[in-house]
C-alpha cells in the first residue's frame, strides 16, 4: 500500500510517499522559517497562504523522485489537528479532495502521533512496547505506547512545551525564531557550571513538567548580567544559554527514567523538535544505559514536522483498520 502523506499545521509544509512494503519513495519538505523569522514567530495567515502556494508542487516533486504518478497512490493521510486552523485546513482538504478525485481512502492523522512514530522510518526502530517523550514547540507529554493507537499519558506540562521554553529564552538571548537549535550552537562556547538554573517539579513524585519558571530564571539571569549600556557580553550569554539547557535536558532526563522505572519497559523513545537537540540525546542514552533500556529517535529532519511521519502513521492506522473520513476534518485542539 502506497499512502501520501501532507503536513501543513504549522510553518512547514510536509510531503512524502511511503510505501507498506518497500518504505520511504520520496519526501519533501519546503520551511517558511525565514517569512516568520521577520516577526520572530509564527504569523498564521501568512503560514496558510504559504502552503496553499507550496502545497501542489511539493506533491508533484515526490512523484517525480517516487518515480511514480497521482494514480499509483492508494491512500492519502493528512494531518488533521492539533495545529493552526487555517494552515491544517489548507492540507486538509487538498488531501481529502485528492482522495475523492483518485477514489482511494483519506484518513485524517493526529500530529503528535506522527511525531510518535516518526522513530519506526528509522533502521533499527523501537519495537511496542515503549515510552515515548514528546517534546515540540506545542506538546511536553511522556506517553506509555503499547501499540498503534495505544496510548496512556504519563505526564505532561503544565504550562509551557519544552520547545517554546527554548523558543523564549532565545528570544532573550537576542536569537532568531526558532530558537532551540541556535540556543543549543550558543551552549556549546558556553561554561555550563557558571549558573545553575532549577530542574522545575522534579523534587516530588510524579511525570509532569513546567518549563514557565525557567524562562523567568533565564530573564533574571540576563538582567542581572547587564552592564551599565545594557549589554551583555558574549561569553555570559554563552554561559546563560548552556545553563538553560543543561536545566531543560536534566529535567526532561530524570522525569524519563521515572516512566521508565514505573512502567518496566526497557525503550525510550524520542522525539517531535526537541529530540533533535544533541545534548538530550547524549544525557538520555547515559540516563537509559544505567536502566538497561535502550534510546530511539528519528534522523534530524524527521524530527521536525515533516510529511514522512504522517505517511507512515496513516498507513499503519489504515492497516489497523481505520476507516477513510467523508468529511475534512480540522481540529486546531485535538486531545491524542
Ligand atoms: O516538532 P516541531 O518541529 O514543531 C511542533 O510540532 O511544534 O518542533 C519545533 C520546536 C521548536 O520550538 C524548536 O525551537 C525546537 O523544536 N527545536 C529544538 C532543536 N531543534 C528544534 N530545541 C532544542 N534543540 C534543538 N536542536
Ligand atoms: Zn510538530
Amino acid at each position: 500500500m502506497r499512502v501520501l502523506g501532507i503536513e501543513t499545521s504549522c510553518d512547514e509544509t510536509g510531503v512524502a510517499l511511503y510505501d507498506s512494503e518497500k518504505g520511504l519513495l520520496g519526501d519533501a519538505l519546503y520551511s517558511q522559517v525565514a517569512m516568520h523569522a521577520e516577526y520572530g514567530g509564527v504569523v498564521p495567515e501568512l503560514a496558510s497562504r504559504d502552503h496553499v502556494r507550496k502545497l501542489i508542487p511539493l506533491i508533484r516533486e515526490v512523484m517525480t523522485e517516487a518515480g511514480l504518478g497521482l494514480t499509483d497512490i492508494d491512500a492519502i493521510a493528512y494531518t488533521a489537528g492539533p495545529g493552526l486552523i487555517g494552515a491544517l485546513m489548507v492540507g486538509a482538504s487538498t488531501g481529502r479532495a485528492l482522495a475523492l478525485s483518485l477514489g482511494v481512502p483519506a484518513v485524517s492523522v493526529h500530529h503528535m502521533e506522527g511525531h510518535l512514530l516518526a522513530p519506526m522510518l528509522e533502521e533499527t526502530p523501537p519495537e511496542f512496547p515503549f515510552v515515548a517523550l514528546l517534546v515540540s514547540g506545542g506538546h511536553t507529554q511522556l506517553v506509555q505506547v503499547e501499540g498503534i493507537g495505544r496510548y496512556t499519558l504519563l505526564g505532561e506540562s503544565l504550562d509551557d512545551a519544552a520547545g517554546e521554553a527554548f523558543d523564549k529564552a532565545a528570544k532573550m538571548l537576542g536569537l532568531d525564531y526558532p530558537g532551540g537549535p541556535l540556543v543549543a550552537k550558543l551552549a556549546q562556547q558556553g561554561d555550563r557550571s557558571r549558573f545553575t538554573f532549577p530542574r522545575p517539579m522534579t523534587d516530588r513524585p510524579g511525570l509532569d513538567f513546567s518549563f514557565s519558571g525557567l524562562k523567568t530564571f533565564t530573564l533574571n539571569t540576563t538582567n542581572a548580567n547587564r552592564d551599565g549600556a545594557g549589554n551583555i557580553d558574549d561569553q555570559t550569554r554563552a554561559d546563560i544559554a548552556a545553563a538553560f539547557e543543561e536545566a531543560v535536558v536534566d529535567t526532561l532526563a530524570i522525569k524519563c527514567r521515572r516512566a521508565i522505572q514505573q512502567t518496566g519497559y526497557r525503550q525510550l523513545v524520542i522525539a517531535g523538535g526537541v529530540s533533535a537537540n544533541a545534548r538530550l540525546r547524549e544525557k538520555l542514552e547515559a540516563v537509559m544505559k544505567k536502566e538497561r533500556a535502550q534510546l530511539f529517535y528519528a534522523r534530524p529532519k524527521f524530527c521536525t514536522d515533516n510529511g514522512a511521519m504522517i505517511a507512515y502513521a496513516g498507513c499503519q492506522r489504515l492497516l489497523a483498520g481505520q476507516e477513510s473520513d467523508l468529511t475534512i476534518l480540522a481540529r486546531p485542539r485535538w486531545p491524542m
